[in-house]
C-alpha cells in the first residue's frame, strides 16, 4: 500500500530552489510534479479576487475546496484565466504563507495533493509532503540555502523578469516567511523523519538535481 507509485518528497523553505530541482528531477525520471505551494497561492490569489474576508478561515477552507483550478502542463488556469504569473507575485506569496496556517484550509487541499500521486510517480515540492501528505515516500529530501543565498536567488529572478526589488526588502521578507511556515502549529516546515538534508548555498542547480537522482538511484536498491 505505502509504495504503489513511487513519491519523491522534496520540502524547503521559500527561494531555496526546490521548485526548479523538483521539476527537473520529475522531467528525468519521467514522473509526475506537483507543486503544493501553487494551491496555497491559488488560493491565496482566488481569496484577493474575490474579496474574500481573510480573517474567515471557513470561507477560505470553502475557497480553497472548490477551486476552479485546471492545469494545462506549465500553464495554471484558474476560472479560465492564465495566472501562472499572477501567483508568482510576493503579495500573493505572502498571503499564501498567512492562510495556510490555517488547518482547514490545509485539510480542504489534502485530498487534491494526494490525487497528484499517479504511475509511474510523483515529484512533490513544498512544506511538507514528507511530514504530512506522503509520509511514506521512498524518498524524502530537506533542500535548504542560507537566508542570504535565497535572497541573492530571489534578487537575480525578479531583476531578470524586469520587476525592480531590494534585497533588504527581499531578506525580510524571507525572515517572516521563514518564521511563520517553521513555527505554525500545523504542518510546520521541519525535515520529516529520515529526510535527507540537502544545503544548496554553495551548489548549482544541476549539482543539487544530480545528487537528488542519486539518492533516488540508491534508495531503489
Ligand atoms: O513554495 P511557495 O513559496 O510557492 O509556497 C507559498 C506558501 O504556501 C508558503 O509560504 C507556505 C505555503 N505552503 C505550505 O504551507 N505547505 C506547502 N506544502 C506548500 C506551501
Amino acid at each position: 500500500m505505502t509504495n504503489i507509485f513511487p513519491v519523491i518528497a522534496i520540502d524547503g523553505p521559500t527561494a531555496s530552489g526546490k521548485g526548479t530541482v523538483a521539476h527537473k528531477v520529475a522531467d528525468r525520471l519521467g514522473f509526475h510534479y506537483l507543486d503544493s505551494g501553487a494551491l496555497y497561492r491559488l488560493a491565496a490569489l482566488s481569496a484577493l479576487r474575490r474579496g474574500a474576508d481573510l480573517n474567515d478561515e471557513h470561507a477560505l477552507a470553502k475557497l480553497a475546496e472548490h477551486l476552479p483550478v485546471h492545469f494545462a502542463g506549465p500553464e495554471i488556469v484558474l476560472a479560465n484565466e492564465n495566472v501562472t504569473q499572477a501567483i508568482r507575485a510576493e503579495e500573493v506569496g505572502n498571503l499564501a504563507s498567512k492562510i495556510a496556517a490555517l488547518p482547514a484550509v490545509r485539510q480542504a487541499l489534502f485530498g487534491l495533493q494526494l490525487g497528484f500521486r499517479k504511475p509511474p510517480g510523483l515529484v512533490a515540492d513544498g512544506r511538507d509532503m514528507g511530514t504530512v501528505i506522503f509520509p511514506h515516500a521512498k524518498l524524502k529530501v530537506f533542500l535548504t540555502a542560507s537566508t542570504e543565498a535565497r535572497a541573492q536567488r530571489r534578487y537575480k529572478q525578479l531583476i531578470v523578469k524586469g520587476i525592480s526589488a531590494n534585497i533588504e526588502d527581499l531578506l525580510s521578507d524571507l525572515k517572516a516567511r521563514d518564521d511563520r511556515d517553521t513555527h505554525r502549529a500545523i504542518a510546520p516546515l521541519v525535515p520529516a523523519e529520515g529526510a535527507h538534508i540537502l544545503d544548496t548555498s554553495n551548489m548549482t542547480a544541476d549539482q543539487a538535481i544530480e545528487q537528488v537522482l542519486s539518492w533516488h538511484a540508491q534508495s531503489k536498491q
